[in-house]
């Protein structure tokens, strides 16, 4: 009968010492921070030029806070948008409250990359189709929110976006035609 209590005993500290570590490991792992569900942007108020995507009626967008860890090698997708007064990237710079040429190397960041403006005005070094480039940082892509006035009707950034000027996918020697989406490496310079 005791050594029974026993077993049952030691069975639930296993247990619970498999749920603490499952737990911390998973704290390490960037998790969404919630969803929210689009709206048909208003007519002729979504701007598809360049790939952009509008959002639609009904569809679940997932937000996040966060972006995966930041490292020497950081994965990463890279965009393309127009940060000129006109282009799909809205408004003027959240960093410098500038619009930004084309032929100019910037970037916009996830929110988790982004980390508070922290990234702001700081360079970094994008890798990508055998070539590297350095950028500067001027904007936030936003992942915590979309769908709106504010963010031209587009959905929530995914959390591992860098997204480019038409001069950083030129410094990277990608043709006009292929520009649009790529996996790269990034860090900072
Ligand atoms: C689309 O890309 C072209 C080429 O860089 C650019 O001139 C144009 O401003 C972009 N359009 C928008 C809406 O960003
Ligand atoms: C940042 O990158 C830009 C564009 O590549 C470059 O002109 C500038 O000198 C860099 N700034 C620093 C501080 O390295």
């Amino acid at each position: 009968m005791k050594t029974q209590v026993c077993s049952i005993v030691y069975a639930f500290i296993f247990f619970l010492l498999i749920l603490t570590i499952s737990s911390s490991v998973g704290a390490q792992s960037c998790k969404p921070s919630g969803k929210l569900r689009g709206k048909k942007p208003p007519p002729g108020q979504c701007n598809t030029e360049n790939d952009s995507e509008c959002c639609e009626e009904g569809k679940l967008y997932t937000t996040f806070k966060c972006s995966p860890p930041v490292g020497s090698r950081t994965k990463a997708v890279l965009t393309l948008n127009s940060f000129e007064k006109g282009g799909d990237g809205g408004g003027p710079s959240e960093c410098d409250n500038k619009f930004h040429a084309d032929d100019t190397p910037v970037v916009a960041l996830s929110t988790g990359w982004f980390n508070n403006q922290k990234r702001c005005l700081k360079n970094i070094t994008i890798h990508g189709n055998g070539r590297s480039v350095e950028a500067m940082v001027v904007d936030e892509c936003d992942s915590t929110m979309g769908c709106d006035e504010d963010h031209d009707f587009q959905p929530p950034c995914p959390n591992h976006i860098v997204d480019a000027s038409e001069a950083v996918w030129k410094a990277l020697g990608v043709p006009k035609k292929d520009r649009g989406n790529l996996d790269i490496f990034w860090s900072d310079a």
